[in-house]
């Protein structure tokens, strides 16, 4: 898994590949290259580590080429090495490669035998060695030749030293985007790396092969056949994805939570019913009325949203829900028909698992939805209905904003199902939808307390074991908090239903184990509030999470964190961006990497 980017035209091609590498870093940050070609000779130039790393490498070379090839890797096949950095030559061919070639082993010792010297461990470095072999003076002609050779997964770029004006790219099960400007073509792994100069773009599909040069672009098909493609247009402001100002784009993103909630309730969030005015391709009235149940599937925090949905659906909609883990479900037999809604959750619409768990429930007859940020994502084009994000772009490998703005979608189904379904007075469905118009200025405020979040963290950040305990809606909000401490700090952190601790995890409890406590007021307070007494008996430090001017729970914790009031069903839009917030200022103390947490990705698109 990883970003791939591609350029010619009439600009130098270097700065355009370094500024949208930096763009696709999301994809992974093992190692990173570029390859260009310089007076008729292949220029490759690689680094471990970030983009900004190869530019420092890069500075006071002058490199003019008007085409290019780059590469940001998230390692699978091989280690983070800077041999296993692509792009990857052989001979006249240079290419970088999104994806896993299954069948490379045996490749690779054919090709050995024929005398192919290989410099890394990859399994992409085949296809470089492969198109060389078969290139006679055409290079879409070599690819074409070099393709059904491989089984797997791949989205190529491919440069070769004798065509300096022409990028080749090919797609199999891998997301591939070319952008078209004038007298230029781009072509990368999603659209944010080109957004900036051209707003034209078409999606490749599998099986599809591109030609691009300055002069235009022609897809073909594995037949070498012209296909038509119909070119879209990108909406989105690329300008927003900056960081301006703040020193991480998490903490940028943590405060953009209101935003990207109001963003998303915006025009759709009615006072009275029906409550919810779905402007996309949303769910349809008479499927939401009559269908039988609802699988939410999601990986990440995107799962997390899933749990909250489930009781969202269940409490607001009395309608039967399942989570999953697309990891788990797609190597199932989906039990789903055509009145099971199935709901992919996944803010960048990429997430392989979830896209593989959404069809073959699509297989299985199920209607698809997708709920996700990226309305030109994989999921998004294949889903039989879009239920959309507008958080605007998410940088920071650790999803913050996109997590809340989730929960705002599945809250906002909820009442429309409920209102469809009459399974309310619907007074309370008013009052709910009044509630959640107000929590935007809830988050407002609960972040207000920053300063405080600081100071808490600090105090508590020598740790090596942290437990986070909720109840009800509260618990999958203890899930997402660890998450975030241990995916940012790299320390152990448990998330745990509170009632269940007392089934094992207690044993881990001393004065050594802080002990995170959501306890917000509502039907499970009391009974959190005994949870908190057990582990606070064992030694345990308490911070405790809850609902602003509770003097009770103040006198309990050691440490408390004020939330403002909202329906118990809606304070996770309240408590999450605080426990984001305490999980930055954690690993910013331990002085982590905070966008870029070590092996991790945001888009990870591989099984
Ligand atoms: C990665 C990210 C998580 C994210 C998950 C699912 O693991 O680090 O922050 O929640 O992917 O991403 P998705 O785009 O499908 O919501």
């Amino acid at each position: 898994m990883s970003g791939i980017m591609g350029y010619v035209g009439h600009r130098a091609a270097l700065p355009v590949l370094l500024e949208g590498l930096k763009r696709l870093e999301y994809r992974g940050y093992d190692s990173v290259g570029v390859g260009v070609i310089e007076a008729g000779a292949l220029h490759i130039q690689k680094t471990i580590g970030t983009v900004q790393r190869l530019e420092r490498q890069l500075r006071g070379l002058d490199l003019r080429s008007t085409v290019g090839i780059g590469h940001t890797r998230w390692a699978t096949h091989g280690q983070p090495t800077l041999e296993n950095a692509h792009p990857h030559a052989s001979g006249r061919i240079a290419i970088v490669h999104n994806g896993i070639i299954a069948n490379y082993l045996e490749l690779r010792q054919e090709l050995i035998a024929e005398g192919v010297r290989f410099a890394s461990d990859t399994d992409s470095e085949v296809i470089a060695a492969l198109i060389d072999r078969a290139y006679r003076g055409d290079l879409a002609a070599a690819v074409l030749a070099a393709l059904p050779r491989l089984s797997g997964t791949y989205a190529l770029g491919v440069i070769c030293r004798d065509e300096p004006n022409v990028l080749l790219c090919a797609r199999q099960a891998v997301p591939l985007v070319v952008g078209l400007g004038v007298r230029e073509a781009f072509l990368a792994s999603d659209v944010t790396p080109f957004a900036p100069y051209t707003q034209n773009c078409f999606f490749l599909d599998d099986g599809e092969v591109g030609i691009l040069s300055g002069g235009g672009v022609q897809i073909l098909d594995l037949r070498g056949q012209v296909v038509p493609k119909e070119i879209e247009h990108i909406t989105w402001n690329p300008v927003l994805a900056e960081k301006g100002g703040y020193r991480f784009y998490m903490l940028k993103e943590i405060f953009e939570t209101p935003q990207a909630v109001r963003e998303t309730l915006r025009g759709r969030l009615l006072p009275g019913a029906p409550f919810v005015h779905w402007a996309e391709r949303g769910p349809e009235a008479d499927l939401l009325r009559t269908c039988r149940k609802v699988i939410l599937l999601g990986c990440g925090s995107s799962y997390h949203a899933a749990l909250i949905g489930k009781l969202y659906l269940e409490e607001i909609a009395g309608l039967a829900t399942e989570v999953e883990l697309g990891s788990e479900f797609r190597y199932r037999t989906p039990l789903v028909d055509r009145r099971t809604i199935v709901i992919g959750i996944s803010q960048s619409g990429e997430t392989a698992d979830t896209l593989a768990g959404m069809r073959a429930a699509r297989a299985s007859g199920a209607t698809i939805y997708a709920l996700t940020n990226a309305p030109l994502s994989t999921a998004a084009r294949e889903a039989d209905g879009v239920l959309r994000l507008h958080a605007g772009p998410e940088i920071s490998v650790a999803s913050t904003k996109t997590f809340v703005a989730e929960l705002a979608v599945l809250c906002m189904l909820a009442l429309h199902a409920a209102h469809l379904r009459r399974r309310q007075p619907e007074a309370h469905l008013r009052e709910l939808a009044a509630a959640l118009g107000t929590a935007p200025a809830a988050i407002e405020a609960a972040l207000a307390v920053e300063e405080e979040v600081e100071a808490l963290a600090r105090r508590y950040s020598r740790f090596d074991h942290y437990i986070v305990l909720g109840r009800g809606v509260h618990y999958p909000v203890a899930l997402e908090a660890a998450l975030k401490i241990k995916e940012l700090s790299y320390v152990h952190a448990e998330g745990c239903a509170a009632g269940e601790v007392k089934q094992g995890l207690i044993a881990l409890v001393d004065e050594r184990v802080p002990v995170l406590v959501l306890a917000p007021q509502g039907r499970v307070y009391e009974k959190t509030l005994d949870n908190l007494e057990e582990v606070k008996a064992r030694g345990a430090r308490i911070v405790a999470i809850g609902t602003q001017g509770d003097v009770e729970l103040r006198a309990r914790a050691h440490d408390l964190l004020e939330l403002p009031r909202l329906p118990e069903l809606l304070s996770p839009l309240c408590s999450s961006p605080l426990v984001h917030l305490f999980a930055y200022h954690l690993a910013l103390r331990r002085r982590r990497d905070v966008d870029h947490p070590r092996n991790l990705a945001k888009s990870v698109t591989v099984e």
